[in-house]
C-alpha cells in the first residue's frame, strides 16, 4: 500500500468494520487512497480494519458512527474535518461511500412499527441526512456511492421494509446525482446480490446456500471480496463519466 503520498485521494466507509464495507475499506487502501472508516458496536472490529491498513504502509482512521443518530451528525463531521487535517492536511475528502445498513427477518404480518422504523432510521433516513452532513466536506469532482442490494431489484419474503428502502436509495441516488452535479458531485449505486458476510446473521445452512447458488448464473454465493474490489475501483478517475447508474455485482442472481 502507498498512501503516505499527501496527494491520495479520500474515502469514508460508513459500516467499514465487517463484511462489504471492509473489504471496499481495504481495497481502497491497496489502491492507495487514504481511508476513514466507521464501525458502530463493534469499537475492535473498526480498529483492526485501519491496524490492518495502516500496518501494510496505508493511512486509514476509525471512527463511531450510528447511522439511526441523525442529531449526531454534525458532531461527527466535524470530527471528520479534525482527522482530515490532522493525518492528511486537507479539509475535505473525495469519495463517501454508503456502505453501512441493517437486515430484516420478519415476513409483513410480523414486522412491527419498531422493526419497520429502525429499519427505515439507518437503511434511508440515516444515509440521506449523513450524505447532507457531509456534502459540504466532498471535494468538487468527487463521488458518492450508495450500497443498495438485489433486493432492490426483485422479492423475497422476509424483507419487504428493506427491499422497498433499498429501492428508495436507488431512487435517491438520481437525486443526489441531480443536485450535486453542480459540484460535478458523481453519485451511483452498486447493489450486491447474495454476499457471504453476517449480515442479518448469515446465509444460513448448507441447503439455503445451495438454493441461493442454484439461483445465481455463476452458481454460487459472493464474497465481501466481489464487491470491495468492485467499489474500489469505481473510486477514481477512470469512472469519470459514469453517474447515476445502477451496478449489481451478484454473479447474475434471478435473472
Ligand atoms: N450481505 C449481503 O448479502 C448483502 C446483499 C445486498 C446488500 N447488502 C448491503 O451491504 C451493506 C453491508 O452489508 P454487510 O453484508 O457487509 O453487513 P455486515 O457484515 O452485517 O456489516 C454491517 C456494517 O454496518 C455497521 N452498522 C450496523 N448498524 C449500524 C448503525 N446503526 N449505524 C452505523 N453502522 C452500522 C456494522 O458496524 P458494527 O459491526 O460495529 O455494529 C458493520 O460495519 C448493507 O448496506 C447491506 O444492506 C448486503
Amino acid at each position: 500500500m502507498n498512501t503516505k503520498n499527501q496527494n491520495s485521494k479520500i474515502v469514508l466507509v460508513t459500516g467499514g468494520s465487517r463484511g462489504i464495507g471492509r473489504s471496499i475499506a481495504l481495497n481502497a487502501a491497496k489502491r492507495g487512497l487514504g481511508v476513514i472508516l466507521t464501525y458502530h458496536s463493534n469499537a475492535g472490529a473498526g480498529e483492526a480494519v485501519a491496524a490492518e491498513i495502516n500496518a501494510a504502509g496505508g493511512k486509514a482512521v476509525a471512527l463511531k458512527l450510528d447511522s439511526s443518530q441523525v442529531g449526531s451528525f454534525a458532531g461527527f463531521s466535524e470530527r471528520v474535518l479534525e482527522v482530515l487535517k490532522q493525518n492528511w492536511n486537507r479539509e475535505n475528502l473525495d469519495y463517501l461511500v454508503n456502505n453501512a445498513g441493517i437486515a430484516q427477518r420478519s415476513l409483513i404480518a410480523d414486522t412491527t412499527e419498531e422493526i419497520f422504523d429502525e429499519l427505515v432510521n439507518v437503511n434511508f433516513k440515516g444515509v440521506f441526512f449523513l450524505t447532507q452532513k457531509l456534502v459540504p466536506l466532498i471535494a468538487d469532482g468527487g463521488q458518492i456511492i450508495n450500497i443498495s442490494s438485489g433486493l432492490a431489484r426483485f422479492a423475497f419474503p422476509g424483507v419487504a421494509v428493506y427491499g422497498a428502502l433499498k429501492a428508495g436509495i436507488e431512487g435517491l441516488t438520481r437525486y443526489f446525482a441531480k443536485e450535486f452535479a453542480s459540484r460535478k458531485i458523481r453519485v451511483n449505486t452498486v447493489a450486491p446480490g447474495a454476499i457471504d458476510t453476517e449480515f442479518g446473521g448469515g446465509k444460513g445452512d448448507e441447503a439455503h446456500r445451495q438454493q441461493i447458488a442454484g439461483m445465481t448464473a455463476l452458481g454460487r454465493l459472493g464474497e465481501a471480496e466481489d464487491v470491495g474490489v468492485l467499489v474500489a475501483s469505481l473510486l477514481s478517475d477512470d469512472s469519470r463519466f459514469v453517474n447515476a447508474q445502477r451496478i449489481e455485482v451478484g454473479g447474475g442472481i434471478y435473472i
